[in-house]
């Protein structure tokens, strides 16, 4: 809360603490209403955070009793009246209102408090972000954003951007937007600014970049966006155990400044903040062979049919309460009836979601159980691998066959590559890949053409390896699945203002 937001005409409802018993003006939307003859709640949120404001018939004139009884949901007003704090109101204050006046009629607005499909609200995302849990996402976001800039400064890290039009691939070809650049040559989005990242370490020792991504993904999956926002550290002479202990730090320290700075968010996204509190150092970590050997174990699979158990038993309890709730609604009193409609909704939506997990689990125990040395993780078997773990997992040394073309190669055994991936807990899977990256000359180009890229639009990246070639490491986090993960969220989707995916390009 600074004081510089504070403005001599009005108020945030994030300033309230410091205005108790005092006169003050909001300027906002209406929400949400309740009401009755004499007196309305309503429900005002102006972007800072959502009070309660209690508007009397005795208390105001007849105008502003009149636009309080005509405000519908996302009308802009303004409204004056006296902060009293309160422990039963949403966000201890409330407003004791003088005067509504009326900025903006808003009529029909299609998102109700009703449950709406996930379709039907991403084709209004212009709206949808207005809502409670989206506020919340976007703040909690906000704050990754600055815990991000505050780890890196206080370590002295420099923040560089790395150029988002390309001449060169930097994570493989299959997922690259191509478009036209002038006379004849191809551009193309970037998917990562690692490349430009390291000629930036070399020049000023240790870097960042904070930037868009690209990934031309054909997966839709909950995890995949085609456009985010990765940050990517890049060190030199750091190797990958001091690339793991930087990465372990750094998350640690994003989910404690989240705990203590999104108290109200995460209330308000309903978050279990049990898992967020044992993000405590050290993670563990295990090789790509040994989490193979972990996937195949009979642990995992016991592990699976236990949840398949707990989730039987929980859509029968669910079942059950559903058909209770039924049998009583036809006597029950009007805001009964409404209790139980909405605690439908929720019992119809966790069974949906059990249902599909049914589905899924035997599929993933499958994947899991005949898992082959060699192959890359898909989805599910870092989700199964991360519910071994109370806190994110780090996974290093893989195939080099299923890895970038950059990576170094484990000394002790040339199939490895350095490189590590962490794996974020509660089934959220990777949201860091990294590693060491080579620096021999000879290897690289060897690499550039096994991999099957023009070593043209790579020599100036080979001449970091010409001009003083040093031991450096680094890695990128994916800003929404952290976030994702923050807010527990299903699909990374949400967790960014305007999503773009394989089938979304609007609004
Ligand atoms: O594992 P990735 O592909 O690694 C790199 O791009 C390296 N060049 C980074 C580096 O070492 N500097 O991507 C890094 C992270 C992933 O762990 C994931 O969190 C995120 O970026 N990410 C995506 N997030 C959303 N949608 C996608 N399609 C993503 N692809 C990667
Ligand atoms: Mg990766």
């Amino acid at each position: 809360m600074s004081d510089a937001t504070t403005t001599a005409e009005w108020t945030t409802i994030e300033q309230l603490a410091d205005h108790v018993d005092e006169p003050v003006t909001l300027k906002g939307w209406l929400h949400n209403k309740r009401g009755s003859k004499n007196l309305y709640f309503l429900i005002l949120r102006d972007g800072t955070g959502f009070v309660q404001c209690v508007v009397s018939k005795e208390a105001v004139d007849e105008e502003s009793w009149t636009a309080a009884d005509e405000v519908s949901q996302e009308s802009a007003i303004e409204v004056r009246g006296t902060v009293s704090a309160d422990e039963r109101a949403p966000g201890g204050y409330e407003l004791q209102v003088e005067a509504v006046d009326m900025i903006d009629e808003s009529e029909d607005y299609p998102i109700t408090p009703k449950d709406h499909g996930v379709g039907f609200l991403m084709d209004r995302r212009h709206l949808w972000l207005r809502s409670e849990s989206q506020w919340a996402v976007m703040r909690v976001r906000n704050r990754v954003i600055m815990a991000i800039h505050e780890f890196f400064q206080d370590r002295g890290f420099v923040q560089l951007d790395a150029p988002i039009l390309t001449g060169n691939a930097v994570e493989g070809t299959s997922t690259l937007f191509e478009l036209d650049y002038f006379d004849d040559e191809s551009a193309y989005l970037t998917q990562s600014g690692q490349l430009h990242g390291e000629a930036m370490a070399m020049a000023l020792g240790k870097v960042y970049t904070f930037g868009p991504t690209f990934r031309a993904e054909k997966s839709k999956t909950r995890r995949h966006l085609t456009e985010f926002w990765m940050i990517e550290p890049e060190m030199a002479f750091y190797d990958l155990e001091m690339n793991m202990d930087l990465a372990e730090d750094f998350i640690v320290h994003v989910v404690q400044t989240v705990l203590e700075d999104c108290q109200a968010e995460l209330d308000a996204l309903d978050r279990n903040l049990e898992p967020l509190q044992r993000v405590q150092k050290p993670f563990p970590r295990i090789s790509y062979t040994d989490a193979v050997d972990l996937l195949r174990s009979d642990e995992t699979a016991q592990m699976i049919d236990e949840r398949m158990e707990a989730l039987r038993q929980e859509k029968a309890d669910l079942e059950e309460e559903r058909e209770e709730n039924q049998k009583e609604r036809p006597q029950a009193k009007k805001w009964r009836k409404r209790e139980i409609d909405a605690r439908e909704i929720e019992i119809n939506k966790r069974v949906d979601e059990i249902e599909e997990a049914l589905r899924n689990l035997p599929d993933w125990k499958e994947s899991a159980q005949t898992f082959e040395w060699g192959a890359d993780f898909g989805g599910s078997d870092e989700t199964v691998l991360t519910w071994h773990f109370d806190r994110p997992v780090m996974v290093h040394r893989f195939p080099a066959k299923i890895k970038a073309f950059y990576m170094k190669r484990d000394p002790t055994d040339d199939k490895l590559a350095m490189g590590v991936d962490v794996l974020a807990p509660e089934g959220y899977g990777e949201i860091i890949g990294g590693g060491e990256r080579a620096t021999d000359l000879d290897f690289l180009k060897e690499q550039i053409d096994a991999h099957d890229l023009p070593q043209e639009v790579f020599e100036w990246y080979l001449d970091l390896r010409r001009f003083g070639s040093v031991p450096h490491s680094g890695f990128g986090l994916g800003l929404e699945r952290t976030v994702a993960w923050m807010c527990d969220r299903e699909h990374v989707r949400e967790t960014i203002p305007f999503p773009r995916t394989i089938g979304r390009l609007h609004p």
